[in-house]
């Protein structure tokens, strides 16, 4: 039987995930587990790029993370699910590849002007620049040949495929030239009608209890031209309508959809028909989380055995590397 493909894909350990970061991400995370060799990490050294300064907020961080990851259905017996920093051989492959990246390519990556202009960071460091040395590490070091990211991350995938490309120029073939697997990923609105952010505080997290839930859905943005019950609203450009078509099966939806162009249903009216699909679909996850929020040591147990699995895989190229390089 031929082996799987490789599939490899990191988030940094920032909290409680949130609807956006569940269907942007995890879901189609999980989804991959059976047809692929799946590697998924916590990349808590990326997270010190930018904010080396709180590194003390990262256990916590990270624990809250591997939980939902866990809640949402990622399966350690089906996929590797391990920490970055507990596999030095990232470190020691980014090390190696930053000696062949030239600084012109990093310079010109989108996310770091984004970065530093966005963070106003006055004088980026060194690791800021490397970040995507050290993704490229982390994705070759599993020989990945399937990265499932959202489209601001095309970039790194493809300096990825440039330094495998001058490795194997250079040294001889060890790489392959790994590939971005794009998602389709739905509109998720947050509770004001903007992109569901942590930082704008108007997500619903995977960790919400049911009342927390509809405390959030019932003040929820909508059609802001039906500012009264007798006017007729339009749903395509209602916040709370493109939740419904995540959540919401096709009859209710419909009749959300007639009753708001007719103004025969009020918003609240409509709310509950989403709460009443978005509640369950959320229960599950939350209380899978839970138990292992409860039982912490089961939750390291599996990152602890994720990432001994990890190291194995990783020894291994690390092996060829030096081979390769004649560094015997
Ligand atoms: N840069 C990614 C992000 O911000 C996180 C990440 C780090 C990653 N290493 C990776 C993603 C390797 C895919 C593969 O989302
Ligand atoms: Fe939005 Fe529903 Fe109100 Fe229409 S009835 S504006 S779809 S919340």
């Amino acid at each position: 039987m031929a082996e799987k493909r490789r599939v490899l894909s990191g988030m940094r350990p920032t909290g409680k995930l949130h609807l956006g970061n569940y269907l942007g991400a995890l879901d189609n995370w999980v989804r991959l587990q059976d047809e692929y060799r799946c590697f998924f990490f916590i990349a808590d050294w990326h997270a010190l790029t930018t904010g080396y300064a709180e590194s003390r907020e990262i256990p916590e961080n990270l624990m809250e993370m591997a939980a939902d990851w866990l809640g949402a259905g990622l399966d350690p017996e089906r996929a590797t699910l391990f920490i970055q920093s507990k596999v030095p051989e990232h470190a020691e492959l980014h090390v190696l590849f930053s000696m062949l990246t030239p600084i012109a390519w990093l310079e010109r990556v989108p996310t770091f002007k984004e970065m530093v202009e966005q963070l106003g960071i006055e004088s980026p460091s060194y690791g800021l620049l490397g970040y995507p040395v050290l993704q490229a590490a982390d994705i070759l070091v599993y020989k990945a040949n399937y990265v499932p990211v959202g489209v601001d991350q095309v970039p790194h995938i493809e300096l990825t495929r440039e330094i495998a490309r001058r490795f194997n120029h250079v040294y001889g073939p060890v790489f392959p030239e790994p590939e971005a697997k794009l998602t389709e990923i739905p509109k998720v609105p947050g509770t004001d009608g903007r992109k569901m952010s942590k930082s704008y505080n108007n997500a619903i997290y995977l960790s919400d209890s049911a009342e927390v839930i509809t405390a959030k859905v019932k003040p929820m943005m909508t059609d802001p031209a039906r500012k009264r019950r007798s006017d007729p609203g339009n749903p395509e450009v209602c916040p709370v309508f493109d939740l419904h078509k995540i959540f919401t099966p096709s009859d209710d939806r419909e009749w959300c959809a007639t009753g708001c162009r007719s103004a025969g249903i009020g918003c609240l009216d409509c709310k509950d028909v989403l709460l009443k699909h978005l509640i369950p679909a959320l229960s599950k996850i939350r209380e899978r989380r839970e138990q292992y929020i409860q039982r912490p040591g089961e939750l390291q147990d599996i990152l602890e055995d994720g990432s001994a699995k990890a190291r194995r895989v990783a020894g291994e190229t690390m092996a060829q590397v030096r081979e390769a390089m004649g560094l015997r």
